[in-house]
């Protein structure tokens, strides 16, 4: 595909400041395909991004959906693949997910015939391949269908507006509002649409009403969207329609092995309503036969009502011409996203470090989704935000982000957080469709609100209520949800091994799946509550700290691997260890009911932020701690097969996933950050590319680009921690609006030289610690100045960075 260096004609490259000082339009410098396709140019193992329309954080992301090409490898879940055939153009999209696709909503599709063999309640019958390659740039996309239609598109933060671009003879358009992004056959996470209403309004060109869809990933409760669509022209016929459901829904009404149905068609003014059995919906709009025109359609999405999915319409997209729309997005993402960061644009960039910086950003923005505003199950006047998708993804480094770079965003994010728990119980680890689920590890939105705790995060957030929702993680174990990935416990929300943990100090592996992985996590949260815990509750700060210790209890020292000892392994709840034929280079598969999730023991061993030291001591000391970490880069040391989320990687050390994002700037705590510089940048290098296949596996609702986006940043941020670890820039002076409306600014000389660190100074000082904390310049700003050389030194000689969850259990 092609992306567009080239923007809104309306707006050129250069726009003009209130200041008439000359600003560039950095949304240019951004790939929107960065993730678009996997190593073999088809969706697999790639990044399974959204592509089309959308806003910072917006709800509505516009854009296609398509066809699986081969049900084995294909992935719907950004709805864009690369070789899938065009099913509609939908409102509703997540960014970088794996497992079964949620959304694909409201639908349209522009047809050039609608007699048989097309049948518009089969997408098998008119689904269209596309010609040539799609181009798009933020707030811009186009395709073009082998029909002879092509489709521009762009989005507002709660609507959108499509172009359709007819050749000669019929046009119309199919609004399919049973439409939704399909798991593959038998998936237990498939979503499914089970009812619905859509009426044509009174002046013959719109039409309104709302479908209703459980399921997905997150094995959501039906969840209501409504909409609001127009034409700009009346068309000659406007219908709506219905059709027997023969999707395979479970717990729904449907007919069974019927084959897809017929439509029947209603009359001009009259509602199709899905009624009892879940019949299918929609509406056909047809302008007759005729020479090549246009038609533009605007739809507004709400999840109050269709009142309100009207009002956006008015209220963000006045416009009937798209490129109006893409003139405001781009606006929009300057403002909020780009105009935020400053680097040098001049003969001496580097370009291709330029895109990955802006494309990071952009990447990072798409979710979670702001519906403040929107709440349909409460109302509390709090903030309401969706598609937390997961956080197990965005803890590690995301939000260290958006804290610094998003603080109103993010401050309302954590208050929607607390509200959940206020109003059903738990925080989620993954949210999206107004349903917590699923969780992967541990209760990770303890690690978010600890973050921003500790680095000072008040405004209005109630932290009473946010310590006692961390609290309701560590304490009360959720109902067991019975999902079929894991019958164990529940996957929905809390910790489900609570049980075990809070007996036993760990979590064992007879009574539970994922035992390693959740022992990992769990000490972490615990360590988070011990954190927020010393202001809000300074009697729990000795007990969680306690419990922040878990993973030493399945520490098990006689574990050889590779001439190292000492691996947490699995423990059975007696308290001796399973040591028949354990390996920790394996997993059994890294599922939801192997002992590690997603990642092997090896990995997971160096997954203890808050107590370095306790680590680096277990290991054997500095130098093992070294040579161990050594071993992790080491090609062709990987035996488990990881599918997709391995990326074809051969070192234990796995950048393609979350666990091991801090893993290669761990030399930073035994003054080696030059070894930190090597590995982490090797890493990035060598995985992330300005390019489709640009990012190591999915991009996990942006997660990924964070990584990259810190890396190019010379500093990586401790979660839990109000501390940050320092590498090595990639720009030779860059400006960052922090906080609000301060300035940190990183500068480097001797980058043509190389990439070591010859010397660091913060505000000025000479830094000879290798880390610093938030209050040295991401409160009031402030400046970090490297220099930059060819050779590895030991510059780093003062303390190492903290372990401030130290503890001594053994
Ligand atoms: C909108 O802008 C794009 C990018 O400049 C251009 O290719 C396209 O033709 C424009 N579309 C319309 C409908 O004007
Ligand atoms: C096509 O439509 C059928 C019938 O509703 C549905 O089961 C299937 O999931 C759809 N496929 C895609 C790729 O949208
Ligand atoms: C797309 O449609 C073409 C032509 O109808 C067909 O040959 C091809 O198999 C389809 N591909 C997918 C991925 O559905
Ligand atoms: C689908 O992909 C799988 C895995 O790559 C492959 O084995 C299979 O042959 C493919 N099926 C078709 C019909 O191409
Ligand atoms: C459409 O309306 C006409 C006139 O009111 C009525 O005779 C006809 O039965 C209606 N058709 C359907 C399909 O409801
Ligand atoms: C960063 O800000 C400083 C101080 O305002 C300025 O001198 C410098 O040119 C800026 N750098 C960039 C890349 O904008
Ligand atoms: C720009 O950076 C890329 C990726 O790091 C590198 O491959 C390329 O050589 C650099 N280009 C120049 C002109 O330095
Ligand atoms: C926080 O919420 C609690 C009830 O949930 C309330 O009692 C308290 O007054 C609130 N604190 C603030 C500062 O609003
Ligand atoms: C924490 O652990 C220490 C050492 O095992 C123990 O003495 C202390 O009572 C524990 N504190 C709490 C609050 O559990
Ligand atoms: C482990 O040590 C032995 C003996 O020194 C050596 O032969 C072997 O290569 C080492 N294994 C690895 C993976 O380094
Ligand atoms: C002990 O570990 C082995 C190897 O991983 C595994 O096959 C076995 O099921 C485990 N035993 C129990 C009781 O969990
Ligand atoms: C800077 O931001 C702070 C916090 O948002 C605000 O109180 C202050 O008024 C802002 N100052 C300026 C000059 O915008």
């Amino acid at each position: 595909m092609r992306w567009n260096h080239r923007l809104a004609p309306s707006l050129g490259l250069i726009l003009l400041t209130s200041t008439a000082k000359a600003a560039v339009d950095l949304s240019q410098y951004v790939n929107v395909f960065i993730g678009s396709q996997g190593p073999d140019g088809t969706g697999a193992g790639g990044g399974d991004i959204f592509v089309g329309g959308a806003r910072p954080f917006g709800v509505a992301k516009v854009g296609i959906d398509s066809t699986a090409a081969n049900w084995t490898t294909a992935i719907l879940n950004g709805g864009w693949t690369p070789d899938g055939n065009v099913t509609g153009i939908s409102m509703m999209h997540e960014s970088g997910t794996g497992g079964a696709p949620k959304y694909g909503l409201i639908a349209q599709m522009p047809l050039t015939s609608v007699e048989a063999p097309v049948n518009i309640l089969d997408n098998q019958t008119y689904s269209q391949p596309r010609v040539g390659d799609d181009e798009a740039s933020v707030g811009y996309y186009k395709t073009r269908l082998e029909s002879g239609v092509t489709i521009e598109l762009s989005a507002s933060r709660h609507a959108g507006i499509m172009e359709y671009s007819f050749p000669d003879g019929e046009k119309h358009v199919l609004v399919d509002v049973s439409h939704y992004l399909p798991g593959s056959p038998g998936d237990s996470g498939s979503q499914f649409f089970v009812g619905g209403e859509i009426g044509i309004e009174d002046d013959g060109k719109s039409y309104s009403g709302y479908g209703t869809y459980i399921g997905g990933w997150n094995n959501g409760a039906p969840f209501t969207v409504f909409f609001y669509g127009e034409f700009s022209e009346t068309p000659d016929q406007a219908r709506t329609f219905s059709g027997v459901n023969t999707d395979p829904m479970p717990k729904y009404q449907n007919l069974a092995n019927g084959g897809i149905s017929q439509p029947t068609y209603g009359n001009q003014t009259k509602k199709a309503s899905s009624g009892p059995m879940n019949d299918r919906i929609g509406a056909l709009m047809s302008w007759g036969s005729g020479s090549a025109s246009s038609v533009i359609s605007r739809v507004g999405i709400s999840s109050i009502s269709t009142a309100r999915a009207r009002s956006y319409i008015e209220k963000e997209i006045s416009s009937w011409t798209l490129n109006d729309t893409v003139a405001d997005a781009v606006k929009e993402w300057n403002k909020d996203v780009f105009n935020k960061i400053q680097v040098p644009l001049d003969d001496s960039a580097n370009m291709t470090h330029v895109r990955l910086l802006y494309s990071s950003l952009y990447f990072m923005h798409l979710m979670p989704s702001d519906r403040s505003g929107e709440n349909p199950l409460w109302d509390s006047g709090e903030p309401f935000w969706d598609d937390f998708y997961t956080i197990w993804d965005i803890f590690r480094c995301t939000v260290s982000f958006y804290h610094i770079f998003q603080p109103e965003y993010y401050e309302s994010m954590i208050r929607a957080l607390i509200d959940i728990w206020r109003h059903q119980g738990y925080m989620p680890d993954g949210r999206s469709g107004n349903w917590n689920g699923l969780v992967q590890g541990g209760s990770d939105a303890d690690n978010v609100l600890a973050d921003a705790y500790v680095k000072g995060l008040r405004g209005s957030i109630n932290w009473t209520d946010g310590y006692a929702a961390m609290r309701k993680d560590a304490e009360v174990t959720p109902y067991n949800t019975f999902d079929p990935t894991d019958f164990t416990a529940s996957t929905k929300e809390g910790r489900g091994a609570l049980d075990d943990w809070k007996e036993l100090g760990y979590v064992s592996e007879d009574r539970n799946t994922r035992s390693i992985s959740r022992t990992v996590e769990y000490s972490l949260n615990d360590f988070a509550l011990s954190q927020v815990a010393k202001g809000e509750m300074p009697g729990d700060v000795q007990k969680y700290l306690n419990r922040s210790a878990g993973w030493q209890n399945i520490w098990d020292e006689s574990v050889e691997s590779l001439n190292f000892t000492g691996f947490l392994a699995p423990k059975f709840s007696d308290g001796t260890f399973n040591s028949s034929d354990y390996d920790p280079r394996l997993c059994g598969g890294c599922e939801w009911s192997s002992y590690t999730y997603e990642a092997v023991p090896w990995e997971y061993s160096f997954v203890i932020p808050h107590d370095v030291e306790t680590l680096i001591k277990f290991m054997g000391g500095s130098e093992t701690f070294n040579s161990r970490l050594d071993m992790m880069f080491k090609p062709n040391m990987a035996i488990q097969d990881l599918g997709d989320n391995g990326a074809g990687i051969t070192t234990l050390m796995n950048i393609g996933n979350e666990p091991d994002f801090a893993t290669p700037y761990l030399y930073n705590y035994i003054n080696k950050q030059y070894k930190s510089v090597a590995q982490s940048r090797s890493l990035a290098n060598e995985y992330f590319k300005d390019a489709a296949y640009g990012i190591p596996g999915n991009s996990d609702a942006g997660a990924m680009n964070s990584w990259l986006l810190w890396q190019m940043l010379g500093i990586y941020p401790i979660v839990t921690q109000p501390v940050y670890l320092l590498s090595s820039p990639w720009f030779p002076d860059l400006n960052m609006t922090i906080n609000g409306n301060k300035t940190l600014r990183i500068s480097a000389t001797g980058l043509e030289d190389g990439f070591y660190v010859q010397s660091v100074k913060i505000n000025g000082e000479k830094w000879t610690k290798n880390w610093f904390e938030h209050e040295d310049i991401m409160v009031n700003g402030g400046r970090i100045e490297f220099e930059l050389g060819q050779d590895a030194k030991m510059w780093d000689s003062g303390d190492v960075p903290p372990s401030p969850g130290h503890v001594e259990l053994k």
